[in-house]
């Protein structure tokens, strides 16, 4: 068992970030309450991805319900194939997904294998619950949306959305329009997803009701080039992809392109989201010596899909843990909605300049054909129009019955017509985030004790940008007026948007000690210099280092730290 997970699960239960839903009625796995730090931080995770995706990158915010009709998972493939493979031990009826199982015993990828593979590779492992060998298995297929009813004494058929990606799929059309049909366009959604996951054993890592932040940007599938791809071009990443991975080597690094002339990334666009997400990971606090991108091996990329990577984060007990996963989903999903439908989901490319073209025109004679197919002759009429005719007629298809209609029925004819554009399926990019996956490993790498003055002290080095408490503010002693102008000196931070928590319980060195292990960036502290010089102190949660500062800068200052636009050091040497 590791020791940090157990460390840092303590210090999430008992300081309020995390712990287990509905405790009282004894905790049910995979859900969790994010208590009043866990919240806080969780909004400013956001709160920073919508920074990238909505602000920098245009891409608008969308929300849809998180009930969804059988319609959409009809064609969105997940009411057919969105299935974990499981086996259930025959010992102590416990449930297990059988791909992690294989891999506890060494097997790489096991979720690649079929069910018969399994369960060899499980017969002759031992049940991590009851300890006995698991012997004859059977692996079946279970799928992970939870399934409701719409509507009361309904047989209308509803599922939890396992991701929030089909909201901007099935908005797409509405979506085009209000991007005045200009490609590329994309939409974004934070929200919670919802999977019925087998064994839900991991915490945080893996949640039956978890938040995803997704992107889906519209591309134009000529044109895969990202039109700000300089920003990141000379970005360098650690990337394990697939040939690192079959050979077993270490990740590479590479500038993103380096990656796309190589050929290892497969176009700009997968490219420039690699290195946001990256960027987004670190300024967030993930260590990025503890970070990389691995690529789907071509067997285990979703059909559909030309590349895919997923951004993985090293925990202490869990190992490589996948974080966001980005893939280049082609039209599937548009193609997928368009057939189940009959929204053309498509978007008008014009041409820079209009074209001539040559094109049969094909006319009905609706002298014949109007008394031979009576009240079906127009519509054939209007479908001759759009057929491919061949040497001995034309097939045509009128309210799902096919038609054959003779050559003396219609004449053809070359005509020269003006085409301005073109309809296009775009493709779809998509990053994927798991938000409740960035916070465990931001807490998990934020985690760190050290022995000061002879006492340990645990801290978490949050970034200011993501730690729920921003400031503390502190009167060195309770009396002579201190706390009334530390009071004031809080107000004041809280009136000007920075949550300041003020106390004056216990000893300062508790009180630092409490902030420090809550992440706590920066303590104002006020002393009997305060009532002299007008100063105050600003201590470092991580160097432990003060400056001092007139209280007319403590605001402004905090800001700029907040924000990282100053770092504490700059302080030192102003
Ligand atoms: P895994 O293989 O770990 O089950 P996945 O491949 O099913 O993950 P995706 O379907 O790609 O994950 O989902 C996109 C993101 O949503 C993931 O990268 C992850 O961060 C998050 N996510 C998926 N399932 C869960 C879950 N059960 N709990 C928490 N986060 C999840
Ligand atoms: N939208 C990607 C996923 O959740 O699988």
């Amino acid at each position: 068992m590791s020791d940090i997970y157990d460390k840092v699960i303590e210090l999430a239960k008992r300081r309020g970030f995390v712990w287990p839903s509905a405790e009282v009625y004894g905790a049910v796995a995979g859900f969790i309450d994010y208590g009043p730090l866990g919240a806080m931080m969780k909004r400013r995770i956001e709160a920073i991805w919508r920074h990238y995706y909505v602000i920098r990158e245009g891409y608008y915010e969308i929300e849809c319900p998180t009930v969804g009709t059988e319609s959409i998972y009809v064609a969105s493939g997940h009411v057919k194939g969105f299935a974990d493979k499981m086996c259930q031990c025959p010992h102590c009826n416990e449930y297990f997904r059988a791909d992690h199982l294989a891999e506890a015993c060494g097997i790489h990828n096991a979720g690649i294998l079929s069910k018969e593979d399994l369960a060899k590779a499980v017969a002759p492992a031992r049940c991590p619950a009851c300890d006995e060998v698991f012997g004859d298995v059977e692996v079946f297929d279970f799928n992970l949306m939870f399934q409701t009813t719409i509507g009361p004494g309904s047989q209308r058929r509803g599922y939890l959305r396992p991701e929030t990606a089909q909201g901007m799929f099935t908005d797409f059309s509405r979506l085009s329009r209000f991007y005045r049909m200009k490609l590329p366009f994309g939409a974004v959604q934070i929200g919670k997803s919802y999977r019925n996951e087998i064994s839900p054993r991991q915490g945080m890592i893996r949640l039956r009701e978890f938040t995803q932040a997704e992107a889906e940007i519209f591309v134009n599938p000529s044109e895969k080039n990202h039109p700000n791809f300089s920003r990141y071009a000379d970005y360098t990443v650690d990337l394990w992809g697939i040939e690192q991975e079959q050979k077993d080597l270490p990740a590479i690094k590479k500038t993103m392109r380096q990656a796309v002339d190589e050929g290892i990334i497969a176009n700009e666009y997968i490219a420039y989201y690699l290195a946001l997400t990256h960027e987004l990971l670190v300024t967030i606090g993930i260590d990025p010596a503890r970070m990389r991108f691995r690529q789907h091996l071509p067997d285990e990329r979703a059909h559909y899909a030309i590349d895919c990577w997923d951004a993985e984060v090293l925990s202490d007990r869990f190992g490589w843990v996948e974080t966001v996963g980005i893939a280049d989903r082609t039209d599937y999903d548009l193609r997928a909605h368009s057939k189940e439908s009959g929204d053309s989901m498509t978007v008008f490319v014009p041409f820079a300049e209009a074209r001539k073209e040559k094109r049969l025109r094909i006319v009905a004679d609706m002298g014949t054909l109007g008394p031979k197919y009576r009240g079906k002759a127009k519509k054939i009429a209007d479908a001759l129009a759009e057929a491919a005719p061949g040497p001995d007629g034309a097939d045509v298809v009128v309210d799902g019955e096919t038609y054959h209609i003779p050559g003396d029925l219609y004449t053809v004819s070359e005509e020269e017509v003006e085409v301005r554009g073109v309809e296009v399926r775009p493709h779809v990019i998509e990053p994927s985030y798991g938000i409740d996956r960035m916070i465990y490993g931001v807490l998990e790498h934020a985690y760190d004790e050290e022995m000061v003055e002879g006492e340990e002290r645990r801290v978490m080095h949050f970034a200011p940008c993501v730690a729920p408490v921003q400031v503390a503010v502190f009167p060195l002693v309770n009396k002579d007026g201190l706390d009334s102008v530390a009071r004031e000196i809080a107000i004041d931070l809280q009136d000007g948007g920075i949550l300041a928590d003020y106390d004056d319980n216990g000893a300062i060195g508790r009180r630092y000690r409490r902030q420090d292990e809550i992440g706590t960036p920066f303590a104002v502290t006020i002393d009997y210099e305060t009532k002299e010089k007008g100063t105050v102190t600003l201590r470092d949660r991580d160097s432990m280092e003060q400056v001092r500062l007139p209280i007319a800068d403590v605001h402004a200052t905090l800001m700029s730290l907040v924000s990282g636009r100053t770092r504490f050091a700059d302080l030192k040497q102003a």
